[in-house]
């Protein structure tokens, strides 16, 4: 496949209090191999060259552990591939002469701070109310290894903790829902023995931060599964429904 030219609509906005609106831009002989970020650096390079602003995206290990690289790519949060990251997207995904719609994330929790780059924030706040665990650290710590563990439950937990916060569920979500964030870092401790302790005041306090912060309720739509980089399982969301009503009638 040989390189492509392109047309990019990019939402272009000065910061937090600007309008904004989209800007168009051509990019020639961007390389099918290149990732979608490298093709954005090709962008910026170009902007910069001739004395122009370059377009603000967020972006840290590009590799898809980070979870920084928010973008919505023509309607999609990550764009139109599967299980991957905006930073992992390839440009082979696309044709030569295509037009790409780039966009910030959008969710009223998720302030946008200046072109691409939204405030992802509340999920650190949302994290800080309860999602850990407390260890004794006393001298008499058990060693982690001799508490069993089933191994459906180890894998599940696994499985909840691989998501990297990168708010795409709540991109797609048309009620902006951030169920599907929550439930995974909620079942990541729920399925464990070490998070018994916290567990009925960690899902109420993760749950009462979440409606704190403005986001939307879940109506089940599953869209955010679908878009999720990590195949995040609504599972999780059923589990965390489970652990709210039980610490509800404790409570
Ligand atoms: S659940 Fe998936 S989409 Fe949502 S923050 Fe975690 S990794 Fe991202
Ligand atoms: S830059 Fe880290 S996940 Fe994309």
């Amino acid at each position: 496949m040989g390189s492509m030219n392109l047309t990019l609509k990019i939402w272009r906005q000065k910061n937090a209090n600007d309008k904004g609106k989209m800007v168009d831009y051509k990019v020639n002989d961007i390389s099918p191999d290149m990732s979608f970020l490298e093709m954005l650096d090709v962008l910026n390079e170009q902007l910069i060259n001739n004395g122009d602003e370059p377009v603000a995206f967020d972006h840290d290990c590009r590799e898809g552990i980070c979870g920084m690289c928010s973008l919505y790519i023509n309607g999609e949060a990550h764009g139109p591939d599967r299980g991957v990251t905006t930073c992992q997207l390839h440009m082979r995904m696309f044709k030569d002469g295509d037009t790409i719609f780039i966009e910030p994330f959008r969710a009223k929790a998720f302030p946008v701070v200046k072109d691409l780059i939204v405030d992802r924030s509340a999920f650190d706040r949302i994290q800080h109310s309860g999602g850990f665990i407390s260890v004794n650290t006393s001298g008499n710590t058990i060693d982690a290894n001799a508490i069993p563990v089933n191994k459906e439950d180890a894998d599940k937990a696994f499985e909840a903790a691989t998501c990297i916060g990168c708010g795409a569920c709540v991109a797609s979500c048309k009620n902006s829902s951030a169920m599907l964030y929550v439930s995974a870092k909620v079942s990541q401790f729920a399925l464990l023995p070490q998070g018994q302790v916290e567990a009925t005041d960690r899902v109420l306090n993760m749950v009462k931060q979440m409606d704190e912060e403005g986001f939307g309720n879940c109506t089940n739509t599953g869209a955010c599964e679908v878009e999720c980089p990590k195949g995040i399982s609504l599972e999780n969301i059923a589990r965390m429904n489970t652990e709210f009503l039980k610490a509800s009638l404790k409570g």
